[in-house]
């Protein structure tokens, strides 16, 4: 797609993946992917920030060669996942004159995946600044967006922050700039969901750092540009915060009906209650969309038919991803039926270790429900209404 200009003298020469349509063999990726990097032209050096999946340098290298790059002094590693910093090798190549400026943790990251040698670093810490000439860089230390090494890099001259992931979103796109919120808001919000989310608190530390810095365009490694920095902001301030919507998920597997028939049942009893409900048959869900609901919803009930005495393995699944992306639910219970046996409710509970909100009493079926199940679950409905209005 060739490079394009941001500013006079910065330039985009990342590589847009539309094909990719999975990320880390787990996130579907309905859009593709972009993998984002810069050119920063001072008057006195030259500076690349980040590099590309290696699958797409050859990309990468062509945009450096048409913009006529013939020397580059830094190569700057805000982060040393593979997707960005797995084309450095490649660049060095190209390059050989050029250091890799980043700092110590994410150099150690880069010495051990990628094998770049001690002595083709410079590095550097939190604040410090380094001149191109006519144009500074800063660099802020922000340790797990989403890994433990990342960092910000901050052009001053131009006020363009290059925050890594951060604020990215998986999308491929021959715009540079945002133009369409709409699309982006699901699309930031999917990626928030599967990669940030887990993070709340450091990102809640990191935003408030950048509330010292003039910026007038977000620059991400993964998705559109934002020449209207608010609109991302605000959205990630929503979304970091504790406030939860009136929103129950019901992620499920019915093997033979019963559990269907209790999460058909207690829908409709929580839609009755004025509460928004989505059902996941986790049969046939795109697990980005149940991670970008998990964002906001108050409550999460699972439901499960049991296998061998333990929840259904696709239930494990769903239910250990609900753990690992640390949502901010305030409300969570298991529903579920069984045919002898069950220790899926202990189970369940087991494996939603990081879940630090109220578990409401748990409903389960022996067999195909019957009266008694469903007053049971008309009261986990009551207190679902009961717990909500009370946020
Ligand atoms: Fe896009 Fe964490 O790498």
């Amino acid at each position: 797609m060739g490079f394009q200009k941001i500013r006079k003298d910065v330039y985009y020469v990342g590589v847009q993946d539309w094909d990719r349509r999975t990320f880390d063999e787990l996130i579907p990726l309905p859009d593709g992917t972009s993998y984002n990097a810069y050119v920063i032209r001072g008057s006195e050096k030259t500076a690349l920030i980040d590099a590309v999946d290696p699958p797409k340098i050859e990309e990468l290298l062509t945009n450096l060669r048409k913009l006529g790059i013939s020397k580059l002094d830094y190569v700057i590693s805000n982060h040393a996942e593979q997707d960005h910093s797995g084309g450095i090798p490649f660049v060095l190549e190209m390059y050989p004159e050029a250091v890799v400026v980043t700092n110590p943790k994410c150099k150690i990251f880069l010495q051990d995946l990628l094998n770049i040698p001690a002595e083709k670093f410079l590095e550097i810490k939190h604040e410090d600044t380094l001149s191109l000439g006519n144009k500074t860089l800063k660099f802020l230390l922000a340790a797990w967006v989403h890994w433990p090494e990342t960092m910000f890099t901050y052009l001053k001259e131009d006020k363009i922050l290059f925050p890594g992931d951060l604020f990215g979103s998986h999308m491929a796109s021959s715009e540079l700039f945002v133009w369409d919120e709409a699309k982006v808001y699901f699309a930031a919000k999917r990626y928030f969901a599967e990669i940030m989310m887990p993070f709340r608190t450091n990102i809640q530390k990191h935003m408030n750092m950048l509330k010292n810095y003039d910026i007038e365009i977000i620059a991400p490694t993964h998705g559109q540009l934002y020449d209207n920095p608010e609109f991302i902001i605000e959205q990630y301030e929503e979304w970091i915060s504790d406030k939860v919507d009136n929103k129950v998920l019901i992620p499920y597997i019915s093997m033979h009906g019963s559990v269907e028939k209790m999460v058909n049942y207690l829908t409709e009893k929580l839609i009755e209650h004025e509460i928004a409900v989505i059902p996941f048959n986790m049969s046939v869900t795109d697990i980005g969309e149940f991670a970008m609901e998990l964002v906001d919803a108050a409550t999460v009930v699972v439901g499960s038919s049991t296998v061998h005495v333990g929840p259904h393995p696709k239930m494990i699944y769903a239910t250990y991803l609900t753990n690992m992306l640390r949502p901010k639910a305030k409300f969570a219970s298991i529903i579920g039926s069984y045919g002898w046996g069950s220790r899926m409710v202990d189970m369940i509970k087991e494996i939603l270790k990081n879940f630090k909100g109220e578990l409401l009493e748990p409903v389960i079926s022996k067999g195909y429900p019957k009266e008694a199940d469903f007053k049971a679950l008309d009261e986990l409905a009551e207190k679902i209404a009961m717990k909500h209005k009370n946020l």
